[in-house]
């Protein structure tokens, strides 16, 4: 983890620095999604500009955005649980309905104070999952906001944090005969939640409730997809984000976060897959 970070293809700095100023120009919460569950412990705040997830021993709280989308570009800004976040996850991430629905998720598993999350990654497609990557991050994902990011276009799926790729999963469809998903609208969801049992070291760690209520913040979400439905735009094949591909510098950059970073990939566990790795193994 000692190697330093390449630079981002877009200055960071001045970034964050008109991130306020774009707040605006993003997207409003109270226009875009739902507070679905949790009853009152999910908040949006500040006209629309600040939601907030919390989680007690009773419930967790979730919301959902107001539109489906057949391919797009997500960001989302998060500051996760701060302190003994052990037993919490933290959720974000795209799914259909169904029993052969796909589904694209990020989700952050909490860890007792000092110690570091994991992200977690999965894709479903047509119902089938089994499909995690799990890193660590390089930086503390509590102390501020940090921008978590989703592209979904015909070729690829593309998983991001501060705009720094850290995986892909590519349309493998016509060449190998991967399901790839390419004709389920989905819908954005995002929840906070206790999953004691699985979610830090494997559930060795339970959730130190006299720290509850948890919680976690969200701002800057710009879901920028194609809507399915009523509003559906027949313009959306012109996105900029529809033929987005890996540049050069992104793949390098993605190939320094997964040697540094990764804690888990499916993709070599041959404990679990003694039949043979999964087909899309050797090429993604
Ligand atoms: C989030 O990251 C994406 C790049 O992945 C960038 O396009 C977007 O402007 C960033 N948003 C904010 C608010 O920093
Ligand atoms: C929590 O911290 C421990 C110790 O550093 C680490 O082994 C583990 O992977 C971390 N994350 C989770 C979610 O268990």
């Amino acid at each position: 983890m000692a190697s330093t970070l390449p630079p981002l293809s877009l200055p960071f700095l001045p970034l964050l620095i008109l991130s306020t100023s774009f707040a605006s120009a993003a997207g409003n919460f109270n226009q875009d999604v739902d507070i679905t569950w949790g009853d009152g412990r999910g908040k949006i705040l500040n006209n629309g500009e600040l939601l907030t997830l919390s989680l007690d021993k009773s419930s967790g709280s979730g919301f959902q955005s107001k539109n489906e989308f057949l391919f797009g570009r997500i960001d989302m800004q998060i500051k996760l649980v701060a302190g003994n976040s052990a037993g919490t996850v933290t959720a974000y991430y795209l799914s259909s309905q169904g029993e052969a629905h796909d589904e694209i998720d990020f989700e952050f598993l909490g860890n007792l104070s000092g110690d570091p999350y994991i992200v977690h990654t999965n894709v479903y497609t047509q119902g089938k999952g089994n499909r995690e990557m799990q890193f660590f991050l390089w930086f503390d994902p509590t102390k501020d906001f940090h921008n978590y990011s989703i592209l979904w276009n015909p070729s690829h799926i593309v998983f991001y944090v501060d705009g720094s790729p850290i995986r892909e999963f590519k349309n493998l469809a016509a060449t190998k005969g991967i399901p790839y998903p390419n004709n389920q609208a989905m819908r954005l969801y995002s929840s906070l939640w206790d999953a004691e049992d699985w979610a830090t070291r494997g559930g060795l760690v339970k959730t130190d409730w006299s720290q509850a209520p948890f919680m976690a913040a969200f701002r800057n979400l710009n879901a920028d997809g194609c809507v399915q439905g009523p509003l559906a735009s027949s313009s959306c094949g012109s996105k900029a984000w529809m033929n987005q591909a890996l540049d050069a510098q992104s793949l390098k950059r993605m190939n320094w976060v997964q040697k540094n970073y990764m804690v888990y990939n499916y993709c070599t566990d041959l404990k679990r897959f003694p039949q043979g790795l999964p087909p899309e193994c050797s090429a993604n």
